[in-house]
C-alpha cells in the first residue's frame, strides 16, 4: 500500500493532504521487524505493509488499525452526539484522525456503540466497523452491561427482587429484567441489564422507589472497565478484548 493511502485510511485527511504531510517530512516509520529507529520516508508513493506498521506523524507514533475499536472511560459532562446540546461531544476526547478515519468512502470516524447519559460515568466502546457496532448494540446478542449505582436510598430486599423479576416502563408494557443485582454496600449496586432503552437503568431504579444519583458503567459482555484508564482516557482493543465483549 502507497504511504499516502495508508495515512488516508488512518484519518489523516484526503490523500493530497496525507501526501503533503509525507513529502514536507513530517512522516518516519517504524517498518515490522526493522531493527533502526524511526526512518523519515518523504516519498508519498513508498510502498509499505500496513499490517504491523507503526509510523509518526508530526512528533505522534501512531499503529496501523485495518479498523478501529476502542475503549474509553467516559466522564461526566459530556454527552455522546456528534451535535452535543449542552456539554462537548465525547468525540472532542479523541484525537482528531480518529474522528476522520474513512469508511467506504466517506469521512465518518469512530462511532459510540450506543449512548450513555451525559452525566454516566464509565465504559464506552467506540469502532468504525459497522457490523460490530450493529451486533454489540443489537438487543438480539443479550450483551449483559453492568452499571454501578449509587442510590439515594440503601436498596432493599423488596427492591432487589422487583428488579430481578422485572419492571414495566411506562411506555413499554414488556417488562425489563436485571440479570443480576448485587449490592457492595448500602445505596450501591452493581445491576446488570442486557438491553439499552432510554434511561433505562435510572427508570428502573425510579420504577422501584429508590432513585440514581449517580451511574458508573462497569463491563460490557466479559470486558470489564480496567481500574488504571482513568477518566477521559481511551484506549485501543486488542483481538482478545474484542473477542470478550461477545463473552458473558
Ligand atoms: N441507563 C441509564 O439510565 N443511563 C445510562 O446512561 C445508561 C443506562
Amino acid at each position: 500500500m502507497q504511504l499516502q493511502d495508508v495515512l488516508y485510511s488512518q484519518g489523516f485527511g484526503t490523500r493530497r493532504v496525507c501526501a503533503g504531510l509525507i513529502q514536507q517530512g513530517h512522516v518516519q516509520l517504524l517498518e515490522k521487524g526493522a531493527t533502526d529507529g524511526p526512518a523519515l520516508c518523504t516519498d508519498s508513493t513508498y510502498d509499505v505493509e500496513p499490517e504491523g506498521l507503526r509510523f509518526i506523524v508530526q512528533g505522534v507514533e501512531w499503529a496501523w488499525h485495518r479498523q478501529a475499536y476502542l475503549m474509553m472511560n467516559k466522564p461526566a459532562a459530556v454527552e455522546c452526539s456528534q451535535k452535543p446540546s449542552t456539554y462537548p461531544s465525547v468525540y472532542t476526547l479523541l484525537p482528531a484522525p480518529l474522528r476522520a478515519r474513512p469508511t467506504a468512502g466517506k469521512i465518518l470516524g469512530v462511532q459510540t456503540i450506543g449512548r450513555l447519559d451525559q452525566d454516566t460515568t464509565g465504559l464506552l466502546l467506540l469502532s468504525d466497523d459497522g457490523s460490530f457496532i450493529h451486533k454489540v448494540s443489537s438487543p438480539k446478542k443479550h450483551i449483559e452491561k453492568t452499571y454501578r449505582v449509587y442510590a439515594k436510598y440503601d436498596l432493599t430486599p423488596q427492591q432487589k427482587d422487583r428488579l430481578l423479576q422485572g419492571v414495566v416502563l411506562n411506555d413499554d408494557p414488556k417488562p425489563v429484567v436485571a440479570t443480576d443485582c448485587v449490592v457492595q454496600e448500602g445505596p450501591v449496586f452493581d445491576l446488570t441489564v442486557t438491553e439499552g432503552k432510554y434511561h433505562q437503568v435510572k427508570r428502573m431504579v425510579a420504577a422501584v422507589g429508590n432513585r440514581v444519583e449517580q451511574l458508573h458503567r462497569i463491563r460490557i459482555g466479559g470486558l470489564h472497565l480496567p481500574e488504571d484508564l482513568e477518566s477521559g482516557g481511551w484506549r485501543w482493543l486488542d483481538e482478545r478484548e474484542i473477542a470478550m465483549v461477545f463473552q458473558g
